[in-house]
């Protein structure tokens, strides 16, 4: 395709047309294995997913998922509940392996036949016997290749490999070595998750391999997510240099936005007379903090992907101008990409 025919494709999607005109679907072993229209995948948030944010997900035509964190297990039933109410489409819920909880969780799952399962930080192949017995699908969260077999032979049914760009706990590998090395370690679907928030990084993730996406910060600001405005506006207002990693000497690295919370832990992990205990009451509760408004002293868990995030929109034209963003540049020869990235304002 000619470059000026393409600029002339590419003007029937400028930024802020809404609804997107739908092209072909984008069907792919993910869509087909979890029942759902589009490849894209909300990424579980502790304190932050709940069931009316994935209810509207799941609703758009993506996947929609409940995090289940460290809260308590009536509020995780409660939060299916409300999600089941809103909508009669496929969701998931997600399981923090690291809190003391997650058995209980993982029981829960299994008796209420939830669509899909979820993991994140660690292994989860202790439950997967008892998921798939109830029908669920299982999806765990893996950063890295070795991680992504274990999966696959413990009998996982696709897995997401997350790059340490994403938000919240992290790995070491960016999401452009992963997702090609976890794609040619296994044979079940990959989907790929970290720095993803637009049609350039889905089509982008496809392209090295992946089935589908899942995004975390580029929910954190739409409609349907309940946090505080504060949080939402440090998302938005967010330059590419603006986060940053604590956590590390834990050996729990969470990626979340610069402030006066993480400037304080930076300095408490780098002092080794620290009582580790002054750490622990740091992280206590900082996440729940941020989501509630106390955008100094709470944990801002964001990806740097947070600097492509302009916008407070809902699920809807989230997904519906992603997919057709994706699909615009799907169609460009390769020497046309670069004019049809030229614009400013919200990607989609
Ligand atoms: C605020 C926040 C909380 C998160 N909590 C969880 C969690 O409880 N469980 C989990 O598996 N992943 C969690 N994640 C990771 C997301 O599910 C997702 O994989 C990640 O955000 C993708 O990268 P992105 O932020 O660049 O889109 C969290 C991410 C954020 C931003």
């Amino acid at each position: 395709m000619a470059r000026t025919g393409n600029k002339r494709v590419f003007a029937q999607y400028p930024a802020s047309s809404f609804p997107f005109e739908k092209e072909q679907d984008m069907r792919t072993r993910v869509t087909e294995l979890l029942g759902i229209e589009v490849p894209i995948i909300q990424g579980a948030m502790a304190w932050v997913a709940d069931g009316r944010l994935a209810a509207a997900v799941s609703e758009a035509g993506g996947l929609g998922v409940i995090a289940a964190g460290s809260a308590p297990i009536a509020w995780v039933e409660e939060q299916i509940g409300i999600a089941r109410s809103l909508t009669t489409k496929p969701l998931g819920v997600n399981v923090m392996l690291m809190s003391p909880q997650a058995a209980e969780v993982a029981a829960l799952l299994a008796r209420l036949r939830v669509e899909v399962v979820t993991t994140g930080a660690g292994s989860p192949s202790a439950f997967i016997e008892d998921w798939k017995a109830a029908g669920c699908k299982v999806v765990p969260v893996v950063a890295s290749s070795a991680l992504a077999k274990r999966m696959e032979r413990a009998g996982a049914d696709a897995v997401i490999a997350e790059g340490c760009e994403a938000g919240g706990h992290i790995g070491e590998l960016t999401t452009m070595v992963l997702v090609p090395a976890v794609c040619e370690a296994v044979s079940i679907p990959v989907i790929a998750a970290g720095g993803i928030a637009d049609g350039r990084g889905l089509l982008a993730a496809f392209t090295l391999g992946a089935e589908a996406v899942q995004m975390g910060t580029r929910f954190l600001t739409i409609e349907e997510c309940g946090i505080s405005d504060a949080y939402k506006e440090r998302v938005l207002v967010a330059k590419d240099s603006d986060t940053v990693v604590t956590g590390r000497g834990s050996g729990h690295p969470v990626r979340g936005l610069k402030n006066a919370f993480a400037r304080k832990a930076r300095v408490l992990e780098s002092d080794p007379s620290l009582d580790p205990d002054e750490l622990e009451s740091l992280y206590a509760g900082s996440l729940r903090r941020a989501v509630q408004g106390d955008v100094e002293n709470g944990s801002l868990m964001a990806g740097q992907v947070a600097c492509l995030v302009h916008e407070r929109k809902d699920a809807r034209h989230v997904i519906e101008g992603l997919m057709a963003k994706a699909q615009q540049l799907a169609a460009c020869d390769l020497d046309a990409l670069a004019d049809a990235n030229a614009f400013h304002g919200q990607a989609y």
